[in-house]
């Protein structure tokens, strides 16, 4: 039997999936090709990346990650059988990953049952949530989900939450200290009137959290009256961290799935969910985030709870780029959605 071609419309409907997943600020570090041949869609780097935030582009892998993840699911929910590869060609570090598409056999399970609605109904939520508890089987849930993909995630007691989020807070106030990293965080950050396609937009940003107790990142820097005032944010705040135990560019695109399929899980459970990534563009406090844990390489700290939807950001547009294009090539503007030298 003659397998199907995969048509405009399903291949539309697949990237339409993958771009809706989160990416650090908002970069959408992704391009994507079709090779039509073996039916596999091609995942690459671009070049929007964050060298001061993300010198390792770790974060950039994650926000991958995330986008193959839902290729997955969008996949799956159309009828094939999606085969991922991570980093297939060793000659070719910006092929990040492939994803083959099999039919899917007429008796197959359902698989990331629930997921596909989640895809575009998840959108980080900045604002403060109820401190209506989050029940522990769906926190179970989202572990086995992390779990399922290669990855930890682990809610800590009372204790290690104030330890996580403390350290948090040491990498806000650095970073808030450090102007050139302040610079590189308010390029992404756009006023309405811009109409970019990357980067957020105002109305998505949070609160600063009046008690001092939850370090949301300040996207806005020293500039008055782009941020929204200040409120009280939940006392007893649930989070949990995501950790790999290597730190491979293969681990940081397997964290990301499992970034990406806990965040759904969450999402299918009316949850919402913010991400507190501070304290890993730090070396020492990302050391001190793992300890004493062995072998423990923290990618994230998830915040999750109750509470109002996130504002909706902005996805470029997606178009394909040859399968053999090399890395280097794109028409992209690397060093913020506003343009500049990058
Ligand atoms: C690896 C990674 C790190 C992130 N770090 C933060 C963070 O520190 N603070 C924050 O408010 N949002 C963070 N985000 C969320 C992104 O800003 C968000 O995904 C992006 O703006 C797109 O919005 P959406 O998630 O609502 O689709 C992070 C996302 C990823 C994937």
């Amino acid at each position: 039997m003659r397998t199907p071609a995969v048509d405009a419309t399903t291949l539309e409907s697949l990237l339409y999936s993958a771009v809706a997943a989160p990416s650090i600020h908002n970069t959408q570090p992704w391009r994507f090709g079709m090779d039509a041949d073996t039916r596999s869609i091609h995942v690459r780097a671009d070049s929007r990346s964050l060298p001061l935030t993300d010198p390792r582009q770790r974060a950039q892998h994650l926000s991958v990650g995330a986008a193959v993840f839902n290729l997955r699911v969008a996949a799956a929910h159309l009828g094939w059988d999606p085969l991922v590869t991570l980093l297939p060609d060793p000659r070719d570090p910006g092929l990040l990953a492939t994803v083959r598409l099999f039919v899917a056999a007429p008796d197959a399970q359902p698989s990331y049952a629930g997921l596909y609605d989640a895809v575009a109904r998840r959108h980080t939520s900045r604002m403060p949530f109820t401190g209506r508890p989050v029940p522990e089987h769906i926190v179970l849930e989202m572990v086995k989900a992390a779990r399922i993909e290669g990855a930890h995630l682990e809610v800590p007691d009372f204790a290690g939450t104030r330890r996580l989020l403390s350290l948090t807070a040491q990498a806000e106030a650095r970073n808030a200290a450090d102007p050139a990293r302040t610079a590189e965080t308010r390029a992404w950050v756009n006023t309405p009137d811009m109409r970019l396609p990357h980067g957020i937009p105002l109305t998505s940003l949070g609160p600063r959290d009046t008690a001092g107790r939850m370090p949301m990142r300040d996207f806005t820097g020293p500039l008055p009256g782009l941020r929204p005032p200040a409120l009280r944010f939940e006392r007893h705040a649930q989070v949990a961290l995501l950790w790999t135990p290597h730190d491979r560019r293969e681990d940081w695109l397997r964290a990301g799935q499992a970034m990406e399929r806990a965040l759904l899980v969450a999402t299918r459970f009316g949850v919402r969910t913010s991400m507190l990534h501070q304290a890993m563009e730090w070396p020492d406090l990302r050391a001190t985030m793992a300890a004493p844990r062995l072998r423990c390489r923290p990618h994230l700290l998830i915040r999750f709870g109750y509470g109002p939807e996130g504002g909706r950001t902005p996805r470029a547009a997606t178009r394909l780029t040859p399968t053999d294009e090399t890395p280097a090539g794109t028409d992209e503007t690397p060093a913020g959605p506003t343009g500049g030298t990058g």
